[in-house]
């Protein structure tokens, strides 16, 4: 047993509390008393030294006896084996498991799995987790399994190894030999080696390039913390993807795949890599169905994968492209992306700090007035009274007020998602007028997480103490829902915003226990803009387009690092908390295997790993999807609340599978460059996890942004399925109305994402039934380029758009690669609407001044558009468009998929094929959706030369304008407004031209 018991952590002694000098402003006798606050000394954790940081740790693999297999089987579909300590049992890091059992199931064509556990598990002996399969689905075998490309093989020499190989190729993808397996209570560690200058992705989340590097250790622990970068975060998605290039029909490895000249301004070297023809890639992914805390080391030559519990429960998915992959991952293992309603693809403006209604109607009414898009205005925790769930402040967000407010809202189109924290007040006993109903039901339910010894479990967050539901008690669930449905009665919100969800908790340990008529109101920290929090400080362009600000502002910053630097140097050496084990215990506070937690100890600024669910499962083997199961209450919540409709929720913490229920957004990132930078790596990897529906706060979150950052972000975002600009309390504002240049900016980008609303749909609506991707890497669409495996500075909506931000300051112009060129890929400038004229593999100066977003259509692509109105309805009762944009074959394809935009399941459907080719354009529909919006134009890039126009076979009038062709663009204009009266797809038709 650690020195540290549960009581250290349960208990809070007097001396632990501090008061604050403040007067009670409500005080009715006139006495002014003291305001009790939580100490920040109450969410510091045990020092403790992460195992990789630590030069007095042990390694694993010297004193381990590894493995040994036995009594293999095969059957039909793999094989068992027992797998008994190769020797005396090490105990490095828990206490070594005797016997294991292995279990290989060749599941799928695509698909192989391998299980190790222990043998001998019982209900007495808790220290093993096992998840169960309806928490985190399993994936099953399918009948269909026969002829998979991958290969599983073993041995025991020197001790028992496995390894995956691709059979038709003698590709190695992950081989344990010569590496021992290490099986303990409280640590399990494999490991493989990897080819030189591997190429992974994935393995989130956090904030980093796309491609991992071959040195860098990715820890997967939920965290409650703003964007630290190479750190763990608020999600768990242990998944990687691996691609490796070789020489096209050999199976000679290109090394150096990576483009040695970028670094993590996300700036790719001044000249290209090349690559390209004679090169083929093939990809695979593994994912490891493990909840607990994990590492996994990538070094130059192996990948190590370390967890604090659980089973080695892994799944290999043959690929062999990046698409096959995603598609395999999501289809078998992790489930498939909700479809979104339509009305989630329009701009979301937010903030925290939006006062009361009045403010909020004066966003609403500043944007229209702007004349930029407002679909959805968000509340932050400011409308809550004393931030608790489920409530309006009576002072600011009267009850009064809701009638017209939403009245309004909802007539013109526009939709409201409140935030909802993870956390629920708990009320002072001894205060009758304190009590709190969603409290009261939730507590008599049994719906919140306990002590060890049965008491509830009480921590922190911003309504002072609170209680944490418990998603494993069979009333969690239930509880949530109602609570959902009882106040949209009084609230009628159109979708959620979750929170806090990791999940956090503002102390260590129990910290409310016998505290609770203490009644903390205000958080352990300064909140931002509060004396003693941070300067807020300026984007890095800032000093030189605003020098006088910038002047003080890093006059102020200066002064507050030189005070920060003379605390450092006074500190004192630090004793680190190591933890032997014990034999046969668990210490789930302190376990003996220190990960490199951002926040060091794993209780701090979350609830402890020993907290209890009423099924007696301990935080600590869950931890990881108290994300995931909110998200899940909350969806089947706003089932309820719409039934029949497709439930809208952002959330913080996700696992993997989240996204069946929900999207993500990147929080609390800050008003840098770099960050806007960083946003399209974790889209991307996002795309890689199954969460699609994946955004920044654009503009920045922390610290005050500026004209420049905000305007070249709002164009970015405005091209991410989640476009929504979100600010920290007391930042300078900044919405994008508030600059002239920002809001001529937004208005530009926000145009073509509402013309392109339909595709971006299309998009989603293949994500959700077949799990292709939204946002796409280059090298996923252009896999036989090496030299762009690490190209994360532009990116592809969907395989038609490639969009090249400017993410410096002070840029006008933005260099970046045309991919594909020498395999025959043409672009076409989205303004322009001419063929880009650039050479393969070299990276191209394209002019970008401020307010002009580089953004180019892929020939071989037919584009659905409508013409875009101020709302998502108003868009939809618009005329549709195409562009079609031809190859240099005079070919292109695409597709368009209509349904009623919110139903969860559709009835009816229309989806609308399109294929040009020699001159014209076919168009063949399906379905019932019943769509009477004409067609405007058909905009046909590359047409080298005209003939007639006909529709149908008929001529269509030169005259009236319905014909405009531009010889020298080469860019052919056809308006069908009037054969298409019925609507646009009503049925099939050709358009031809030649
Ligand atoms: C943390 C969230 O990440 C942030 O977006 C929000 O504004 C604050 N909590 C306050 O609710």
């Amino acid at each position: 047993m650690s020195r540290y018991s549960f009581f250290k952590r349960a208990c809070v002694s007097a001396s632990f509390l501090a008061l604050t000098g403040g007067q009670s402003p409500s005080s009715t006798d006139g006495v002014a008393r003291p305001i009790f606050t939580i100490p920040a000394s109450a969410d510091e954790g045990a020092n403790l030294i992460p195992n990789i940081l630590d030069p007095q740790a042990v390694n694993a693999q010297d004193v381990c006896p590894g493995y040994r297999a036995s009594d293999a089987q095969e059957d039909g579909q793999g094989l068992t084996a027992t797998l008994t300590l190769a020797g005396p049992a090490c105990n490095v890091y828990g206490t070594d498991i005797e016997t294991l059992k292995l279990r290989v199931e060749y599941q799928a064509a695509s698909r192989l799995a391998i299980n190790i556990s222990p043998a001998n598990i019982d209900s007495t002996n808790s220290s093993h987790y096992i998840i169960p399969e309806d928490l985190i689905p399993r994936p099953q075998p399918e009948a269909s399994y026969g002829g998979s490309d991958l290969k599983f093989a073993w041995g025991n020499n020197p001790s028992f190894w496995f390894s995956v190989t691709r059979q038709s190729t003698g590709d190695v993808l992950f081989t344990t030999k010569d590496k021992k397996l290490v099986y303990e209570n409280q640590f399990i560690e494999f490991a493989s080696a990897l080819p030189e200058d591997y190429n992974l992705y994935g393995l989130g989340e956090r904030i980093h390039g796309l491609r991992l590097g071959n040195n860098f250790t990715a820890t997967i622990y939920a965290a409650d913390v703003g964007d630290p970068i190479d750190r763990n975060l608020y999600g768990s998605h242990p998944f990687y993807l691996d691609t490796r290039y070789y020489e096209t029909g050999s199976k000679r490895l290109v090394k150096n795949a990576a483009n040695p000249g970028k670094g993590h301004n996300g700036h790719h070297g001044e000249k290209g890599s090349g690559g390209g023809a004679g090169y083929e890639s093939r990809s695979h992914g593994v994912y490891l169905r493990n909840l607990h805390g994990q590492e996994v080391l990538l070094q130059p030559d192996s990948i190590t994968w370390r967890t604090l519990g659980g089973s080695i429960d892994l799944f290999f998915f043959e690929g062999p492209s990046q698409v096959e992959v995603t598609k395999q991952y999501q289809i078998s293992a992790i489930g498939l992306p909700a479809l979104q309603p339509y009305w989630g693809f329009g701009y979301h403006q937010c903030r925290w700090g939006y006062q009361n209604w009045t403010v909020l109607r004066g966003v609403i009414d500043d944007m229209k007035a702007f004349n930029i898009p407002l679909e959805t205005i968000w509340v932050d925790i400011d409308y809550m009274d004393q931030y608790r769930d489920f409530t309006l402040d009576p002072n600011t967000f009267k009850q009064s007020e809701v009638k017209a407010f939403f009245d309004r809202l909802h007539d013109d189109d526009q939709h409201f998602v409140p935030i909802v924290d993870s956390a629920i007040y708990i009320p002072n006993p001894n205060n009758a007028s304190d009590a709190y109903d969603t409290y009261t039901r939730g507590n008599s339910s049994g719906a919140f997480l306990n002590n060890p010894d049965g008491s509830q479990y009480i921590g922190a967050v911003w309504p002072g103490y609170t209680v944490f539901p418990d998603w494993l008690a069979e009333s969690g669930q239930p509880w949530w829902v109602n609570e959902m449905v009882e106040w949209h009665k009084e609230v009628p919100y159109d979708g959620i915003w979750i929170d806090m969800s990791e999940v956090s908790s503002f102390c260590v340990g129990s910290c409310g226990t016998g505290n609770v008529t203490m009644n903390p109101v205000h958080p352990p920290f300064a909140l931002p803009g509060e004396k003693g929090n941070v300067i807020y400080e300026y984007p890095e362009g800032f000093n030189i387009t605003n020098a006088t600000e910038a002047a003080s502002a890093s006059a102020a910053a200066s002064s507050q690092a030189a005070a920060m630097s003379t605390a450092d140097a006074s500190s004192t050496a630090i004793a680190y908390l190591r933890t032997t084990p014990t034999q046969g215990v668990r210490d789930v506070n302190y376990p003996p295997y220190v990960i490199d937690n951002v926040q060091g100890d794993l209780a701090v600024h979350a609830v402890s790993p020993n907290a209890t669910h009423h099924n007696g499962v301990e935080e600590y083997d869950v931890h990881n999807i108290f994300g995931h199961q909110i998200l899940n209450a909350t969806y089947q919540g706003l089932l309820s609340v719409f039934p029949g409709k497709r439930p809208f929720i952002i959330g913080r913490s996700t696992f993997a599978g989240s996204g069946k229920w929900a999207g993500h957004w990147g929080g609390d990132n800050a008003s840098k460059w770099y960050y806007m930078y960083f946003s399209i790596p974790q889209a991307l990897s996002f795309s890689l996890f199954g969460i699609p529906m994946f955004g920044v706060d654009t503009c920045g979150f922390n610290g005050n942004t500026d004209a420049e950052l905000c305007s070249r972000w709002m164009q970015l975002s405005a091209f991410f399925p989640f476009y929504r600009n979100h600010n920290t309390l007391s930042a300078n504002p900044q919405e994008p109305y508030r600059w002239e240049t920002v809001a001529t900016a937004s208005r530009t980008a926000m145009h073509i994402r509402y013309t392109l609303l339909p595709y971006i749909y299309t998009l989603f609506y293949h994500a959700h039934t077949t799990g292709s991707t939204v946002m796409r890497a280059v090298s996923w669409e252009f896999p036989h380029d090496p030299s762009l495996a690490d190209i994360d500075t532009q990116f592809l909506l969907g395989p038609s758009l490639l969009v090249i931000p400017v993410l410096q300051p002070q840029a006008t112009s933005v260099t970046a690669v045309f991919p594909g060129l020498a395999d025959g890929a043409s672009w076409y400038d989205w303004y322009s609407q001419t063929r880009v004229d650039a050479q393969a593999y070299v990276n191209t100066s394209i002019a970008a001044p401020l307010g002009h977003i580089p953004v180019f259509v892929r020939g071989g692509s037919v584009l659905p558009t409508q013409d875009p109105g101020y709302t998502t309805s108003a868009s939809r009762r618009n005329a549709w468009g195409l562009i079609v944009a031809l190859d240099g074959g005079g070919e292109a394809g695409g597709d368009l998929y209509v349904d009623d935009g919110e139903a969860v399941d559709p009835g009816r459907t229309r989806y609308v094929s399109f294929s040009a080719g020699e001159g014209r354009l076919v168009v063949h529909v399906e379905g019932e959706y019943v769509d009477g919006n004409v067609l405007g134009n058909v905009t046909v890039l590359g047409v080298g030369s005209l003939g007639s126009v006909r529709w149908n076979g008929v001529e269509v009038e030169v005259e009236g304008g319905m014909v405009r062709y531009d010889e020298q663009k080469e860019v052919l204009v056809v308006g069908l407004r009037d054969v298409t009266r019925d609507g646009a797809w009503r049925g099939g038709w050709t358009l031809s031209w030649k």
